[in-house]
């Protein structure tokens, strides 16, 4: 039986140095050590032999497994090696083409449209001031004065959290008090940029979440007329000599209040679209901080005076870009993001 190991031993080493390609070798493998191989069965007549001649038969099984088994790893690595020279030699391979490009990212649509906010209102001297995305009642209504069951809550749709009283910012104004708390008794010009979050229908105009920034300007002998002069200042800034208009309106936490539109033009089929036949676009929210806000901050309303502001960021970058849905925005889809 031993006679018979080494016989085949031999044999199979000399196909095994007849085998010179990769093809060749995987089969040769499964002929020999594979599963059903011809070593293998060898192994399983180990059963017939008499009980003392088992042990040195069963030695010789893995010594000559082992050979095999090296002599195959000597051979297959200089087949490989020859077929990638081989390759070389006849051009499959070029190494002397440039490797493949790894494109750098690039900045969010978003996240440049900030920038360019804050380059604008670091100018003028504000600067940035960060407030927290998850948020309590008090802060993001009470405190601005729209109590429970004010009918101006229904302006915002609310996540609350399973936690009563605590919910995601509705919008970046609760950064008022904050920034109130903190600055005071000193005169304030502040931006509060950040996500905000409302349970709505998502739509090609509304998302659940966006970017606001808010503004706040606070200090003695401020005016209306500052609030105008600012702001049209940022317009023309953000988006061109444009004219611009203001319209009273109506926010709980500033009084009065106005809300900004930029004059966008009636040309084309699409500025007939978003501006809904007027030629005027709505950019934002603002007024004079109301006097229980600027209270609630700490700060005395018969001595300070402060206007407020808030813009949606998307909203601008769809402006200055003609984005007409802003679902594309949190899409994820390349093909959007690199256009810019
Ligand atoms: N917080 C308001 C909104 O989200 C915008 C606003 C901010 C209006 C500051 C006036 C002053 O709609």
């Amino acid at each position: 039986m031993i006679e018979e190991l080494d016989q085949l031993q031999t044999e199979v080493l000399a196909s095994l140095e007849t085998a010179d390609t990769s093809d060749a070798l995987t089969a040769w493998y499964r002929e020999t050590l594979g599963g059903k191989g011809s070593v293998q069965l060898m192994t399983r007549k180990i059963g017939s032999l008499p009980v003392e001649e088992r042990p040195a038969f069963g030695k010789r099984v893995n010594e000559v497994k082992e050979a095999l088994q090296s002599a195959f790893d000597v051979r297959q690595s200089a087949v490989k090696r020859s077929e990638m020279d081989a390759d070389i030699a006849d051009g499959g391979i070029d190494v002397t083409l440039p490797g493949r490009k790894i494109r750098p990212g690039g900045l969010h649509i978003a996240t440049e449209t900030l920038r360019e906010i804050y380059k604008i209102w670091g100018d003028m001297g504000f600067h940035v001031f960060r407030s927290r995305d998850v948020e309590t009642d008090h802060y993001n209504f009470e405190l601005l004065n729209i109590p429970q069951h004010h009918p101006a809550r229904d302006m915002w749709d609310t996540f609350h959290t399973t936690t009563p009283g605590v919910l995601l910012r509705t919008h970046t104004s609760p950064g008022q008090i904050h920034a109130m708390h903190q600055h005071y008794p000193n005169p304030i010009r502040v931006i509060l940029p950040g996500m905000v979050y409302r349970y709505e229908q998502v739509t090609a105009r509304s998302e659940f979440q966006f970017h606001q920034v808010e503004g706040l300007a606070v200090g003695k002998n401020i005016t209306f007329a500052d609030l105008k002069g600012t702001l049209t200042g940022f317009a023309h800034r953000m988006f061109g000599e444009r004219p611009v208009r203001f319209r009273a309106n109506y926010f709980p936490f500033t009084e009065p209040s106005a809300e900004m539109d930029v004059y966008w033009g009636l040309e084309s089929e699409t500025d007939y679209r978003i501006t809904k036949g007027t030629g005027w676009l709505e950019v934002l929210g603002s007024g004079m901080v109301h006097p229980t806000v600027l209270k609630n901050g700490g700060y005395d309303p018969n001595e300070y005076s402060g206007f407020a502001f808030g813009m949606g960021v998307e909203r601008m970058a769809m402006l200055r870009y003609n984005i007409n849905d802003i679902r594309y925005f949190w899409g994820n889809d390349l093909r959007f993001l690199e256009q810019f």
